[in-house]
C-alpha cells in the first residue's frame, strides 16, 4: 500500500474512534462541542499513526492499539488548545481553522483541554482489550511523557526562553520534552504491546528520540518557510514570539543539515531494532519532508 493511502486509511480509523470515544464519555453541550471542534479540526494524526505503524511492525492487532492511539491524540490535541491560548503562543489559527478560544472562549478552551487530558487516562484504564498490566504501563508512560518531566516541562522552558538567547543544547532539551516525549510514547507503546525485548525497546526509544527532533526541527523550519494556508497555523509565529528555534540558532541550511543527521540516526536505530523496511521507515522520511 502506498503511504498516502496508508495515512488516509489510518486517519479515518482514528477519527472514527475519537468521535465515538468523545461522544461516549461526555454529555452533549458546550464542553462536548468544544472538544469535538478541536478533535475534528483536521490534525494529521501523526502520533496515533506512528503508534499503529509500530504496533504493526511488531505484529500487534489493530483492535488492541486503537484505544491507546486515540488517547494519545487526545493529549496532543489538548496540548495544542492550551499552546494557542493568549497566555501562551497567542495564535488565532490551528489546523486551518480559528483556534478553540477564538471559536469558543478562553474558559471553554481551557476546560476542553482539561477534559481531553483526563479523558485520555480514563480511556486507557477502561480499555477492555488490554490486560491490567498493560493499562498500568500505558497510563504511567503516557502521563510521564505528558507531565512535569515531559511535555509540560518542555512548554514551560519554551515559554521561559522567549526573548532570550539559549544554546543549541538547551534548545534540544526543550524540543526533547515539548514534542519528543509524546512521539517517544507512540513508538514505545507500540513496541511494548508487541512484546519487544529490552534491547529492541532501547533501539526503538533511540529511534523515537531522533524522530522527535526531526519532527520539531521541521516544525520550526515550516514556521519560517511555510505558507499559513498550507501549514494551517500562522507562519512566523515563532519570530513574532521571539522563540528560540533551530533555524534561528543554526540558519535554515544548518537546521536542515541537523535534521538530516537525525533522520540517519533514526533509520539506523530502526535497522538495529530489526524492523527496517516497514512503514515506519517511510514515516521517518515523510515526517522529515512534510509541508504541513
Ligand atoms: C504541532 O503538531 C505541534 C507540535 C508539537 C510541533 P502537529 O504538526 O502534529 O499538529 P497536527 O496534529 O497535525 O495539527
Ligand atoms: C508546541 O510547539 C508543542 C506542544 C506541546 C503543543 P509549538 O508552539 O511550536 O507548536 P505550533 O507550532 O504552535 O503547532
Ligand atoms: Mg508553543
Ligand atoms: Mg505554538
Ligand atoms: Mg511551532
Amino acid at each position: 500500500m502506498h503511504l498516502a493511502e496508508y495515512l488516509t486509511e489510518n486517519r479515518q480509523r482514528i477519527n472514527e474512534q475519537l468521535e465515538m470515544l468523545v461522544r461516549d464519555y461526555t454529555v452533549s453541550g458546550r464542553l462536548q462541542d468544544s472538544m469535538l471542534y478541536s478533535i475534528h479540526a483536521g490534525g494529521k494524526r501523526l502520533r496515533p499513526i506512528l503508534l499503529m505503524a509500530t504496533a504493526q511492525a511488531f505484529r500487534v492487532p489493530e483492535e488492541k492499539v486503537i484505544g491507546v492511539a486515540s488517547a494519545l491524540e487526545m493529549v496532543h490535541t489538548y496540548s495544542l488548545i492550551h499552546d494557542d491560548l493568549p497566555a501562551m503562543d497567542d495564535d488565532d489559527l490551528r489546523r486551518g481553522k480559528p483556534t478553540n478560544h477564538k471559536r469558543f472562549d478562553e474558559a471553554t478552551a481551557i476546560l476542553a483541554g482539561d477534559a481531553l487530558l483526563t479523558l485520555s487516562s480514563q480511556v486507557i484504564t477502561e480499555d477492555a482489550g488490554l490486560s491490567d498490566a498493560e493499562r498500568v504501563f500505558l497510563v504511567r508512560e503516557l502521563t510521564k511523557a505528558s507531565g512535569a518531566r515531559g511535555m509540560v516541562e518542555g512548554q514551560m522552558q519554551d515559554m521561559l526562553s522567549e526573548g532570550t538567547e539559549i544554546s543549541l543544547e538547551a534548545l534540544e532539551h526543550i524540543h526533547r520534552n515539548k514534542t519528543g516525549q509524546l512521539l517517544r510514547f507512540s513508538i514505545l507503546a507500540g513496541a511494548y504491546l508487541g512484546g519487544a525485548s529490552a534491547e529492541v525497546l532501547e533501539e526503538m526509544t533511540e529511534m523515537a528520540e531522533a524522530l522527535g527532533l526531526v519532527f520539531q526541527i521541521q516544525d520550526d523550519i515550516l514556521d519560517v518557510t511555510g505558507d499559513s494556508e498550507v501549514i494551517g497555523k500562522p507562519a512566523g509565529s515563532d519570530e513574532g514570539n521571539h522563540k528560540s528555534t533551530y533555524p534561528k540558532l543554526l540558519g535554515l541550511g544548518g537546521a536542515i543539515a541537523q535534521k538530516d543527521r537525525y533522520v540517519q540516526k533514526a533509520q539506523q536505530a530502526l535497522k538495529n531494532a530489526g524492523v527496517e523496511g516497514t512503514t515506519l521507515s517511510e514515516l521517518i522520511h515523510y515526517l522529515s519532508n512534510r509541508d504541513h
